[in-house]
Formats: structure tokens, sequence, C-alpha cells
């Protein structure tokens, strides 16, 4: 079954700063967090329940963005950004080097409920705005969108991969038992919460040239995570010389492609959340 696209347009925030969504929205939002909820308990990493506990959001309504920047200012220093559905690599680069994380204000339709391509309201915040109160995610977030920032096109693909196998689908914990999700894309997935750690696809120990030469997809599920060891890690691979790092992953050049990546068929639903690139091998 083919993906059918749907477009979408951010909601404006009043003079107020307040977004009013009608209620199928906040509908939507209701049964997507009730979902997700189910799935969270020992698969996402403490760090981030404790976050979730402490924005403690609203399981009725769509929150409004003011009510979670109180919580990111008197944690991390970092507020969230009300942005259009696709913003530029320069405004998004920008506003993280300036600690906003950007959300784009609006909510999947029912006919996306399991999959969609844009990062929406619910990715954002309940994938990405937990974490965000913890020092070591935010300071990476910071460090990324300062890279991004100095980075040229052939640079920012490789960055992208960064991104992808940390903030988007990364996992802690060695030990297989106390494995743990902390990446938001499988967080705002249910599909992808309970599969990430069922042992089906590939772990490898992070490992930052690696990460930077693994190609992905955005509509495929992820046969290949990588595992850091606690959340501190982070803090650690944003205090190393990224730059020289990626400079040694291009001179090896990419890994070959997992298979599952090259196959023709059609994309799974439910699957990945995925990041304002289209669908192709990057
Ligand atoms: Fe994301």
């Amino acid at each position: 079954m083919e993906h059918h696209a749907h477009s979408y347009l951010a909601r404006e925030p009043d003079t107020q700063g307040f977004i009013h969504y009608p209620p199928e929205e906040h509908a939507v939002w209701q049964d997507l967090i009730a979902r997700q909820q189910a799935v969270l308990p020992n698969r996402a990493c403490p760090e981030y329940l404790n976050g979730l506990a402490n924005l403690d959001l609203p399981h009725h309504n769509i929150p409004q963005l003011g009510d979670i920047d109180s919580v990111l200012q008197e944690t991390t220093g970092w507020r969230t950004a009300a942005v259009p559905a696709l913003i530029s690599f320069r405004r998004f680069f920008g506003l993280l080097a300036d600690k906003a994380f950007p959300v784009a204000t609006f909510i999947r339709c029912r006919e996306d409920f399991d999959y969609i391509q844009e990062p929406d309201i619910f990715h954002e915040i309940v994938g990405h705005c937990p974490l965000l109160t913890h020092p070591a995610f935010a300071a990476f977030n910071e460090t990324y969108g300062k890279l991004g920032l100095n980075a040229d096109k052939t640079e920012r693909v490789f960055l992208a991969r960064l991104y992808w196998f940390t903030i988007e689908f990364g996992l802690v914990g060695r030990n297989p038992t106390e494995r743990r999700i902390y990446g938001g894309g499988i967080l705002s997935s249910p599909a992808e919460t309970e599969y990430a750690l069922s042992g089906q696809p590939e772990y490898r120990e992070f490992n930052i040239i690696d990460v930077l030469r693994t190609p992905y997809r955005i509509d495929r599920i992820q046969p290949i995570y990588y595992v850091i060891d606690s959340i501190d890690t982070l803090f650690d691979i944003a205090q190393t010389n990224i730059m020289e790092a990626m400079r040694s992953a291009m001179a090896k050049g990419l890994f070959t492609p997992h298979p599952s990546l090259l196959d023709q068929h059609p994309p799974k639903p439910c699957l990945s959340e995925n990041h304002r690139t289209k669908p192709k091998l990057n």
C-alpha cells in the first residue's frame, strides 16, 4: 500500500501565544499519548521517564508550548520554538544552537496515525522534550546546532547520521537486559518502541566514526541501532572533535547499506518517525 502523502500546515499562535486546535486534533493527541504511555515503562530510559513526569503532559489535549517551556527553562534553560511544518537547515541548526527546540505546531491526521513523513507536535514533544530536561542530552543538541551552522552540504549529510543514530534512534545500556531507549524517533512510535528492544535488530556499540559511516532510511524500520553506555555519554560525544571524526569517516567511506534498506517494498506502516529528508538512502 502506497503511503498517502498529506500536506500539513502548522497552526499559528494567537496574540497571546496560544495555539487553538480543533477538538478532533486534541482527540488524536489523546489517542496517541494513551497508546504510547502503555509501551514506555521498562523500555524508555529512566532519564526520559523522569523528564516525562516533570513535563506532566496533558492526556486529553495538545499541550501549549509555554507550559513545556517553563519546565525546560527550569531544568536546562531550553525552550521550544513554534515553527512551520518544514524549515530550512539554517533555521533548524540556528534554533538548536540557541537552545531552542523547533516544534512544528500541527498534529497528524487519523489517516497518518501510525506513520507520517514530517515530524509533528506529538513526535517533538513526546519524543524529544522529556530528555531536553537532561543536561547531557541538551548539551549534545546545542553542540549539534553549532556544528550544523558551520557545516557545508556534504558535512550536513554526515552530521545528520550522527543525529539519526543518537537523538532519533539511540539506545542506552550495554547489558541487553538493562538496555533502554532514548531516541525520540523510537519513543514517539509504539511499534518501534517494542521492536527496538526485541532482539531482532542488530545492536552496535556506539563509535562515532562508525555512526557517521552508516547509511539509513527514514521510511524503513531501523535494522541497526547504536548503543551508548549512559545518557552522560552524550556529554562526551559533544566534547569530542566531531568534525575530525567526520573527516575520518569521509576518508573511509560509507558502509554497505543493510540489505533491508535496498529492497523495493513500500514502507511498512507504524514504523519510524523521520526527519526533514526525502525517503532515500541517507
Ligand atoms: Fe525528531
